[in-house]
């Protein structure tokens, strides 16, 4: 048996990149002992994590980052050493519908837990981190050229863009003024498994497989530059491990793709694998009505990570997306479980009259 050397707290843990970091981190390293802090809202989902429940170095606790009473209670119990923020409301379009739910946990949770972190460690800060997980969107939208750098001006425009913006504002001003060791990274889109079928890719894998249309919102001109999720929790292993204090990385998989091309790569790729014949599902391509403020394009320039921390990402696209798709095929269960019940009722509400 290891002794442990660290005690880490994972926010949002039970979701989807936080369910990987947790998965690379409890497996890579059986010194840091990996508490799962996660308040189990639609988006969190413990089977997410079967596979590593039973490890000695993880231990789950259910627990809401807006409620400081109960971060307060989990710091005491476990003293951790370091804190991999990834807990938030994640979905653009619910932000449409609901911001407030938005600025409640991801900005209010996250000064909750900055708050936190100041005042258990108390300028002893030595061996402390707090790492930020965020978003590419907080920089806006791209025309058809350029790229997003750690340079770039934030400009959201989604109310989810606009708290994560917020929230990375508070971080870096945590460091600024009272001295907090801080990182943050900035990601494009993932995909992979246990992605919640709200999202573009997993809704039109569930949709393409039960022959129902697939929503494309506009004309399917927007661009969106997709990281393996994987890939992307390997980035955060890099950052946790070797990022400067204070600074900010970019991630991204230099993998653009026009959603309706996406779509159209999807539909051949589950043509295949279903027995279909060719151009089949493509037939279920419906265009739907844009969503408001609909960002044109991303494109993540990772140069820095890459040249400074030596990250890059691992698969091709066409790999990874055979990959996700034949996860959503053989796990069935999975899908079953989070597409019933509020699933239903979510998906008449956002789609319905579109
Ligand atoms: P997700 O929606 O799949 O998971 C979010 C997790 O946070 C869930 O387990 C949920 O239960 C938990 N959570 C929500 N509110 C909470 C609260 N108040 N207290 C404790 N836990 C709470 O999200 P995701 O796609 O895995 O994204 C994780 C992080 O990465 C987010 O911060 C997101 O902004 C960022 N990010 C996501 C992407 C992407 O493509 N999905 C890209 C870049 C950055
Ligand atoms: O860029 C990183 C961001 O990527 C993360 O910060 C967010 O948490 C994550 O949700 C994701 O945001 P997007 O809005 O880009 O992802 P989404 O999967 O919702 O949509 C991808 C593209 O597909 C976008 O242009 C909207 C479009 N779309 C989406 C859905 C759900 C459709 O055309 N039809 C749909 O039904």
């Amino acid at each position: 048996m290891s002794t442990i050397s660290k005690t880490i707290l994972v926010t949002g843990g039970a979701g989807f990149i936080g369910s990987h970091v947790v998965r690379l981190f409890v497996n890579n390293y059986p010194d840091y002992k990996i508490v799962n802090g996660d308040a189990l809202t639609y988006a969190g989902n413990l089977e997410n994590l079967k596979d590593i429940q039973d490890k000695p170095n993880y231990v789950f606790e259910r627990v809401d980052i807006t409620d400081e009473a109960a971060v307060e209670q989990l710091f005491n119990k476990y003293k951790f050493d370091a804190v991999i923020h990834l807990a938030a409301e994640s979905h653009v379009d619910r932000s449409i519908t609901d911001p407030l739910s938005f600025v409640k946990t991801n900005v209010l949770g996250t000064v909750v837990l900055l708050n936190t972190c100041r005042n258990h460690w108390k300028g002893n800060y030595d061996g402390k981190l707090f790492y930020h997980v965020s978003t590419d969107e907080v920089y806006g939208t791209l025309g058809e050229t350029g790229f997003f750098t750690e340079q770039t001006p934030y400009d959201p425009h989604s109310p989810y863009s606009a708290s994560k913006a917020a929230s990375d504002h508070f971080v870096m001003a945590y460091h600024d003024t009272y001295g907090l060791p801080v990182v943050m990274s900035n990601c494009s889109n993932n995909y992979g498994s246990h992605h919640f079928p709200e999202k573009l890719i997993p809704l039109m894998i569930n949709n393409i497989k039960n022959s129902k249309p697939l929503p494309v919102y506009g004309k399917g001109e927007n661009v969106r530059d997709w990281l393996y999720v994987e890939d992307h929790a390997r980035a955060i292993d890099t950052i946790f491990h070797k990022g400067k204090l204070g600074a900010s990385y970019n991630v991204g998989g230099f993998n653009e793709w026009k959603n309706i091309d996406l779509v159209h790569l999807l539909c051949s790729i589950m043509d295949k694998k279903l027995g279909r014949s060719s151009g089949e599902s493509a037939k279920l391509i419906t265009y739907v009505t844009d969503r408001p403020g609909h960002d044109l394009r991303y494109a993540i320039d990772a140069t820095k990570l890459n040249t400074e921390l030596g990250w890059s990402p691992s698969l091709q696209f066409e790999e990874g997306l055979e990959k996700t798709v034949d996860w959503y095929l053989a796990n069935e269960e999975w899908v079953k479980h989070v597409t019933s019940g509020d699933y239903q009722h979510y998906y008449e509400e956002m789609y319905k009259g579109r």
